[in-house]
């Protein structure tokens, strides 16, 4: 396909100063590196290769007809979840992570176990032979799942004019590109543009496309970042790749709440759905062993329990060692502090080594209180109750503060047949229970007297 060749110009991101050529210093306000090129004249018969049915008038938001807007409901119930209950046609979904996290692996998976709805999965990455042995290892094989190799936008809407899938899946963003640009594949103008073309593409003919796109180590540069104003939902795939357990996350959502989160783990077939994640991220163990402590976090919407290990040993050199993995090792410095001013305990020559469990990254104030008792535990080489889980803030004065959704953090102890959770004492919470005893503390020095 012969496209005209379309005028082009190059913009400062900063000011908008246009030239004809790319320039590395912007004249006008002197910003380096911010000219990107863009189109002048795009020519809308050839923009998109779809029926013009589309003019959009002004209606009333009363005679609105969105039955039409059913979500499609997906075999992947970690994915629903995600999505805020479903998939809206037509819209576009990006989603991004680091290379090799299992983004490709998900969408394939996904687009596999679809059993009523066609898709079509538009690789620019790996070519048809390749996705096939890659689906013989998740190894679902589906009647509904288009495989297509291709990169140029504008023949990628001819296929799918072709197929009419109800789905589309593209992987990656970043290879494509469309014939009103010169620039190469992956360049922010090329990104930008296919993706404009891409949503508006999606808007008109009600298709749900999904867009893989990679996160660079240096940054935002090429990367999804300068898309997430223009798509629909912006997920995000992350996980530590040394570990088996990946997050699905949402980061914007326009047709749902954007703080769901889907729990996987990456096998050697394929992604499996977890659906009660507390269960795997806390360590089978037959014996109760010293500095480990069981916390409640919440992470997007849903509670979760985590397991804390700690090690306090005495420091083999002048300089005490301090290392956490998973937890803000300034917030594990400062409850030391704590420890050691407010309560007396001596830790200043000790080293201490905070790990929580399952390689994933948490930042929730309310884990302090179980990583306090954890270190205290190791410190005392006394084990802690296997029973007993922790919910609260650690203030600079040794106080014990309230948290956030304490209920549904009680709430998640109680179903993981945890029989005592120990929360601030200026926690206001109204949730009752027989089956698990809530033991409400003021400060460190309390709780210590109460576990050792
Ligand atoms: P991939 O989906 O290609 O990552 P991305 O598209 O995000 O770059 O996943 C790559 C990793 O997943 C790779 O290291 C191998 C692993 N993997 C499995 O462990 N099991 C499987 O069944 C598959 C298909 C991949
Ligand atoms: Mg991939």
């Amino acid at each position: 396909m012969s496209a005209k060749k379309i005028q082009s110009a190059f913009f400062c991101q900063n000011c908008g100063t246009q030239s004809p050529k790319w320039l590395g210093k912007c004249p006008q306000c002197n910003e380096w590196n911010t000219f990107v090129e863009e189109i002048l004249n795009k020519d809308s018969k050839i923009a998109t290769a779809i029926s013009s049915n589309n003019s959009s008038k002004p209606i009333l938001i009363k005679d609105i007809d969105y039955t039409q807007e059913q979500r499609i409901i997906t075999n992947d119930k970690e994915l629903n979840r995600t999505l805020g209950g479903g998939i809206v046609p037509g819209s576009l979904i990006l989603l991004g992570g680091d290379p090799g996290i299992g983004k490709s692996t998900l969408l394939l998976q996904f687009s596999l176990s679809s059993k009523r709805k066609k898709i079509l999965y538009i690789s620019g990455e790996e070519s048809q032979k390749q996705i096939k042995m890659r689906a013989e290892r998740i190894n679902k094989d589906s009647e509904k799942c288009y495989i297509l190799t291709e990169t140029a936008t504008q023949n990628i809407f001819l296929k799918i004019e072709e197929v009419k899938p109800d789905i589309v899946v593209i992987d990656s963003i970043q290879t494509l590109h469309t014939s009103y640009i010169d620039s190469s594949p992956g360049s922010i103008s090329q990104i930008r543009e296919c993706t404009a073309e891409i949503l508006k593409y999606a808007k008109q003919t009600g298709i749900a496309i999904f867009l893989i796109g990679h996160i660079n180590k240096d940054g935002a540069i090429a990367g999804p970042k300068v898309l997430e104003h223009m798509v629909d939902t912006v997920l995000q795939f992350e996980g530590d790749r040394n570990y088996t357990y990946r997050i699905l996350r949402t980061i914007k959502n326009r047709f749902g709440s954007a703080s769901e989160i889907g729990v996987y783990e990456m096998s050697q077939d394929g992604l499996r759905e977890v659906n009660n994640p507390s269960e795997i991220l806390i360590s089978e163990r037959e014996d109760a062993v010293s500095g480990v402590a069981i916390a409640t976090t919440i992470e997007g919407a849903r509670p979760l329990l985590i397991e804390i290990q700690s090690l306090v040993s005495s420091a083999v050199y002048g300089t005490p060692q301090r290392s956490s993995t998973g937890y803000n090792s300034k917030r594990m410095n400062m409850l030391l502090a704590v420890l050691e001013k407010r309560c007396g305990f001596r830790l200043a020559a000790k080293d201490v080594f905070l790990n929580i469990t399952g390689g994933i990254k948490i930042d929730d104030t309310a884990l302090d209180l179980a990583v306090v008792c954890s270190i205290l535990s190791s410190n005392e080489n006394i084990p802690l109750d296997t029973q007993i889980c922790f919910a609260g803030e650690i203030g600079l004065s040794g106080e014990i503060r309230a948290v956030s959704r304490i209920e549904n953090r009680i709430q998640e102890a109680e179903k993981m047949g945890y029989k005592q959770i120990i929360i601030s004492k200026y926690n206001k919470c109204k949730y009752k229970s027989n089956k698990i005893e809530i033991t409400k503390c003021k400060n460190i020095v309390e709780v210590f007297k109460l576990l050792f």
